[in-house]
């Protein structure tokens, strides 16, 4: 009998800055992991979008860009964003373009301190920091709704309006609720109410209306500048955690600092229906400080490769990923200088193929 591999075609948009160096490696772990199991393999296709491509065309990508990206079962990015093209222009025509259109309303982002990981809080252990943030990733605060009003006049005026709607709300929401009851944990909200009086509000009431029908999830809810001091003075009270765009955004950074540094937060924005096809990157930017350097740190994006092997169905590359990135942190031998290490970003990238091949 002929066996049929599954290929699994990919959109490589590595960006700006250290974007296309740590994506390298990513590619390769992938390469390397469907080499080895021998079901299934990787077409990756690379675009050169990002802000050089901006300055060479006016554009973050092509006019069709997206009807192009669309015949993708997944799309890898980098970073975008790079000084001499303004920040609001290049993340709002290429990343959050792609979140929006492909309406990957799910930003999935583990908060896991691994073995050997670096950590700046006393007496906290790996057993104290595995939560998974669900962040909403298509409306909010970061709906890029608002006006700019006589500008340039003693009266100028911006309005930036925050959008929540029922449908988007309640599809978020009902997303933590069935992770946490799949995984038998508890949901935590992250809120405003006492200040913001409709979004947050409004998000108060969903969750607790949605919580009818999840009476075996254990709940809890928390206002935003509460819930960031219990992450640094109490973490383990958080498992799944479900909020804002703009309140994921932040906390996902501080759960990366807590977590091991920015050189190992990984993301995935799903569009869970599979409608579109879903973006994996790492959730840090593009590092102008570092790139170029070799000092990069590809673990990030060697975790959200794992993301999307679990995403393709292939949880057990996932976990076995994650587990290589583990024992190379436990070992301390081939990591870079965010880690304490000399290597440089191929050279770890070389380490986690080398495993992969053991495996
Ligand atoms: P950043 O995440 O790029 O860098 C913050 C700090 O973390 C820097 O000191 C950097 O050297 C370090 N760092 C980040 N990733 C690292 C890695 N893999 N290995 C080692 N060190 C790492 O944040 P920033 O400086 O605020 O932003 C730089 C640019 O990236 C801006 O244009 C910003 O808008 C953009 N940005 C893009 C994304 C994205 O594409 N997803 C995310 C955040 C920021
Ligand atoms: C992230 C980034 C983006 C976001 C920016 C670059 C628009 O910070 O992925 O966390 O805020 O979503
Ligand atoms: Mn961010």
């Amino acid at each position: 009998m002929m066996s049929t591999k599954t290929v699994y075609r990919v959109a490589v948009i590595g960006g700006d800055g250290i974007g296309p160096e740590v994506l390298r490696e990513g590619q390769k772990a992938l390469a390397a992991v469907a080499q080895k199991d021998g079901r299934f393999s990787f077409e990756f296709t690379e675009f050169p979008w990002g802000c050089e491509y901006y300055l060479k065309t006016g554009k973050m990508m092509p006019e069709d860009g997206i009807e192009t990206l669309s015949h993708f079962d997944a799309i890898y990015l980098g970073a975008v964003g790079y000084p001499g093209v303004p920040d609001h222009i290049s993340l709002r025509d290429l990343l959050l373009r792609i979140r929006h259109d492909f309406d990957q309303y799910v930003n999935l982002r583990p908060v896991k301190l691994l073995k050997g990981a670096p950590c700046p809080l006393v007496g906290i252990t790996e057993k104290d920091i595995d939560m998974v943030f669900i962040r909403e990733n298509s409306e909010g605060e970061y709906a890029g709704s608002g006006a700019w009003l006589y500008p340039g006049t003693p009266r100028e005026t911006v309005i930036q309006n925050g959008v929540f709607s029922r449908f988007g709300t309640e599809r978020i929401m009902r997303y933590a609720y069935e992770l946490a009851k799949k995984e038998h944990r508890s949901l935590t909200s992250i809120s405003k109410g006492n200040a913001l009086n409709y979004s947050m509000v409004f998000w108060d009431q969903i969750f607790a209306e949605l919580g009818k029908e999840y009476p075996e999830v254990e709940t809890h809810s928390y206002l935003v500048d509460a819930a960031s001091m219990f992450m640094v003075k109490d973490p383990k009270r958080y498992q799944v955690v479900v909020c804002s765009n703009l309140f994921g955004d932040i906390l996902t950074d501080l759960g990366a600092a807590i977590s091991g540094g920015m050189g190992l937060a990984a993301g995935a924005n799903l569009n869970p229906e599979r409608t579109y096809p879903s973006m994996f990157e790492p959730i840090h930017g593009s590092a102008p400080d570092i790139a170029g350097t070799g000092k990069a740190n590809p673990l990030a994006s060697i975790w959200s490769a794992s993301q999307m092997l679990d995403f393709f169905g292939h949880p057990e590359w996932g976990r076995r990923l994650l587990a290589i990135i583990e024992a190379m942190l436990v070992e301390k031998t081939i990591l870079t200088p965010d880690m304490g290490g000399t290597a440089t970003t191929s050279e770890v990238g070389d380490e986690v193929v080398k495993r992969i091949e053991e495996a």
